[in-house]
């Protein structure tokens, strides 16, 4: 009924292939045979094989843009962003000026990795921000366990973990320095990133044999939507299109929740994203961070009304990653695919809009400035669900971060030009057009992005 992968000896790695066990039926399995532990609830039946995936070491090499995504870039970027086009087209093109975030993995130990961040200038990226996913905390999980960390060398051909190409093989162990299970959920965790205000980068951790890795590094934007979905202790979380497992990280820094479903159908991708979750979470989640492999765009049906939070990271254009695909031919075959992309995203969040109960939230992101497939998608399930309704973030997440990020509201064909908003003001009344979404808008100095976010809210 279920495949449980061995090659992810201590993650079990479930796929959903039937409607009759899903998600939510495995969960409540887990829930009432909680004692027995998982694997008395699991069938193990494919024992074979290990992955062929071996670890492929990238020769860095100069790339140029792709001249075919470029100039379809040029001509609708520039008619939606105005002239604020011309500098985020600068900042894209300049792969070397791209930041990257350290966010800290609070099961393992982190004290060490905190005091080098700051010693190099690093800092907290939520800090000052004051926005805590779930709730304050006043002592990091973390501060009483010392561990050992590999030196960091700040050279800059090591690229994000969010952007590897394809998951490593190397084997795992037990892990040892994860924290214990009592201090898991208490006291209330905060997700924790670092920033420099340079493009300074810092080295991806290697696999550790029997460790936890410590961090993960990621373009600190792929956070607001984790922070927009506001994920509390105990809730019901699902992860619609999930891997490589970024996003999926950041919700089990933020917060305790009963069940975390990780959905993947790219079965590559899904290697990729188990992998993650091996690398960072302890064994003893296990039974509440599972793996699924459905196609997103039928979860509603098969799971309707049964979480509390959804997170809809769809496929999009991917700006930065298409800007370098390998050749032209490549970038023209993937414009050609670009105009289904849109139904695609919103087949997605209708689905996520079924799947989460009604009083529940529906966070709906991706890293294109495309219009097409963020407020538009947007605008158009709405139009479909009179019982779902957007909700403004710009007090919550625009304005407090714009020491950060630069932010840009609704972006659209024939509009006049606009400037990012360095200090969006605070809103009084907010205008349907406004609360269909934000985006962030690579700059100098603040280059992360593209990234837009969503919160939809399911009234009933
Ligand atoms: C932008 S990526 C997600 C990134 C991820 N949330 C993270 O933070 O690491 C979009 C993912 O959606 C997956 N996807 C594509 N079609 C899908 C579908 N029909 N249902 C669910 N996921 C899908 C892709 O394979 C891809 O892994």
């Amino acid at each position: 009924m279920f495949l449980v992968n061995p090659f992810y000896s201590s993650w079990e790695i479930i796929c959903f292939k039937t409607k009759t066990i899903t998600p939510s039926v495995l969960w409540r399995l887990w829930s009432r045979n909680f004692h027995k532990g998982s694997g008395d609830v699991l069938q193990q039946i494919n024992r074979k094989g290990t992955s062929n995936n071996q670890v492929t070491k990238k020769h860095k090499k100069e790339r140029s843009a792709c001249q075919a995504v470029l100039d379809c870039f040029d001509q609708q970027y520039g008619e939606e962003l105005g002239e604020l086009w011309a500098s985020t087209r600068a900042v894209l093109l300049d792969p070397q000026s791209w930041q990257y975030g350290v966010m800290l993995n609070r099961f393992s130990a982190v004290t060490d990795i905190t005091q080098i961040l700051q010693s190099r200038g690093f800092s907290a990226l939520l800090h000052d921000a004051a926005l805590l996913c779930n709730g304050p905390s006043e002592v990091s999980d973390s501060k009483h366990h010392k561990g050992t960390l590999l030196a960091p060398h700040y050279i800059s051909e090591f690229p994000p973990d969010d952007s590897h190409p394809q998951p490593d093989s190397s084997s795992y162990a037990l892990r040892q320095d994860s924290l214990p299970e009592p201090l898991l959920g208490s006291p209330r965790p905060l997700l924790q990133c670092y920033i420099h205000p340079r493009p300074l980068r810092f080295p991806s951790q290697p696999h550790r044999p029997g460790r936890l890795k410590q961090y993960y590094l990621l373009n600190a934007a792929s956070l607001l939507p984790v922070l927009a979905l506001q994920v509390r202790d105990g809730e019901k979380v699902l992860d619609l299109c999930s891997a490589p497992g970024g996003k999926a990280l950041a919700i089990m820094q933020s917060a305790a929740p009963a069940l975390l479903c990780c959905n993947e159908p790219d079965p590559h991708r899904r290697d990729w994203l188990a992998k993650t979750l091996e690398s960072y979470l302890p064994h003893s989640l296990n039974s509440r961070v599972m793996v699924s492999a459905q196609d997103g765009r039928f979860f509603g049906q098969n799971e309707a009304d049964f979480y509390d939070k959804v997170l809809v990271d769809a496929p999009c254009s991917n700006d930065r990653s298409w800007l370098y695909c390998g050749n032209n031919h490549q970038g023209e075959q993937r414009l050609k695919e670009r105009a289904k992309l849109p139904a695609l995203q919103a087949q997605l969040l209708r689905s996520a809009l079924s799947a989460v109960r009604p009083g529940g939230v529906v966070v709906y992101s991706t890293c294109t400035l495309s219009s097409f497939e963020n407020h538009a998608v947007v605008d158009a399930v709405l139009r479909d669900f009179p019982e779902a309704e957007p909700e403004d973030l710009r007090d919550e997440i625009a304005v407090p971060l714009s020491k950060h990020f630069a932010f840009s509201f609704h972006p659209g064909h024939g509009q006049t030009p606009r400037n990012p908003s360095p200090r969006p003001h605070k809103s009084a009344v907010s205008s349907y057009r406004d609360r269909l979404g934000v985006l962030v808008v690579p700059q100098p100095g603040r280059t992360w992005g593209p990234m837009f976010l969503s919160r939809i809210r399911r009234r009933k």
